[in-house]
C-alpha cells in the first residue's frame, strides 16, 4: 500500500517524466488509476478536470467545417474521449460513433451529461484494443491522450491509434505542440514533430500537419488518410 500511496503522491505532484508512475511498470496500474482518480476527485469537489472545455475542441470543429465533414452512417471512434464533447460533436455529424476511455468515471459522467446520446460509450484501454476495432473506423479522433502519457507509452499509443483507421479512413490528431520554450514538467508532455510524424505508417499518409495555437499555446492539428489500395490521397473522401 505504501508503494501505491507514494505513486499517487508522485502523480498528484505533477512530477517530471522520469519519476512518473506510468514510466514504471511496477506501478502502471496505479498510474492508470491516476486518470480515474482525477475524474472521481474532481466530481466530488465539484471542480473540472483540467482538460474539460465544456465544448468540442475548436480545432476539431474548424477541421470539420473547413472540410464539410459528414458521417452518413460511417463509423467513427474517439480515443480517450473523456467527458464526451468531441465524440458528441462527431456523432452529430452523422457518424456511427464509439467513444472510449480507460477511466470508468469519465464514461459514466459522459453518459450522464448526454443521456439522449447516440454515442456508444465504452470503457476500454488503448493498449488492449478489441481486435474487431482494428482497421474498422472511417474516422478516428485522438485529442490529447498521447500527450498525457510518458516515455515508451507514447510510441505504443501512437501505433495503437493509427491501427484503428479503416481503408479510405481519416485520422485527426489534436495535441499540444512543443514550441520554442522548453516544455514544462508534465503531464501533459507536448508532442514534437517526430512524434506527430510517427502516426503515419506505410499505408497511412499525412494530409495536413498544421502548427496552430490556442490562447497562445502551440498546438498540432494533424490529419492522416489511409488509401483503400495502392492509391493516393486523391481518394480522400472526408
Ligand atoms: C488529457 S485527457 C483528454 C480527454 C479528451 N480527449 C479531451 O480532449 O477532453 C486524456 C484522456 O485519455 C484517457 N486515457 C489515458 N490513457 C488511456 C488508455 N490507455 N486508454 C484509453 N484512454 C486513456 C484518460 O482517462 C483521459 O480521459
Amino acid at each position: 500500500m505504501l508503494v501505491r500511496r507514494e505513486a499517487r503522491e508522485r502523480s498528484e505532484s505533477k512530477s517530471n517524466e522520469g519519476d512518473h508512475p506510468l514510466t514504471d511498470p511496477r506501478t502502471r496500474d496505479e498510474a492508470t488509476d491516476w486518470f480515474e482518480q482525477l475524474y472521481v476527485s474532481s466530481e466530488a469537489r465539484g471542480s473540472r478536470v483540467p482538460w474539460d472545455r465544456g465544448a468540442p475542441h475548436r480545432h476539431l470543429v474548424s477541421w470539420a467545417q473547413e472540410n464539410s465533414v459528414t458521417g452518413s452512417g460511417r463509423r467513427a471512434v474517439v480515443v480517450g474521449c473523456g467527458l464526451g464533447d468531441d465524440v458528441e460533436f462527431i456523432a452529430a455529424l452523422g457518424f456511427d460513433t464509439i467513444g472510449f476511455d480507460i477511466a470508468p468515471s469519465a464514461i459514466r459522467q459522459a453518459q450522464q451529461r448526454f443521456p439522449q446520446s447516440a454515442v456508444n460509450y465504452v470503457v476500454a484501454d488503448l493498449f488492449g484494443l478489441d481486435p474487431t476495432w482494428l482497421g474498422a473506423f472511417d474516422l478516428v479522433v485522438e485529442n490529447q491522450t498521447v500527450q498525457a502519457l510518458p516515455g515508451d507509452y507514447r510510441i505504443r499509443a501512437i501505433s495503437a491509434v493509427s491501427s484503428l483507421v479503416a481503408p479510405s479512413g481519416t485520422l485527426t490528431v489534436l495535441a499540444a505542440r512543443i514550441g520554442d520554450a522548453p516544455p514544462a514538467a508534465g503531464p501533459p508532455w507536448p508532442l514534437n514533430h517526430e512524434e506527430i510524424d510517427a502516426f503515419a505508417t506505410v499505408d497511412l499518409e499525412p494530409v495536413e500537419i498544421a502548427e496552430l495555437s490556442v490562447d497562445g499555446n502551440p498546438r498540432w492539428r494533424a490529419i492522416f488518410f489511409r488509401p483503400a489500395g495502392p492509391a493516393s490521397r486523391s481518394d480522400m473522401s472526408i
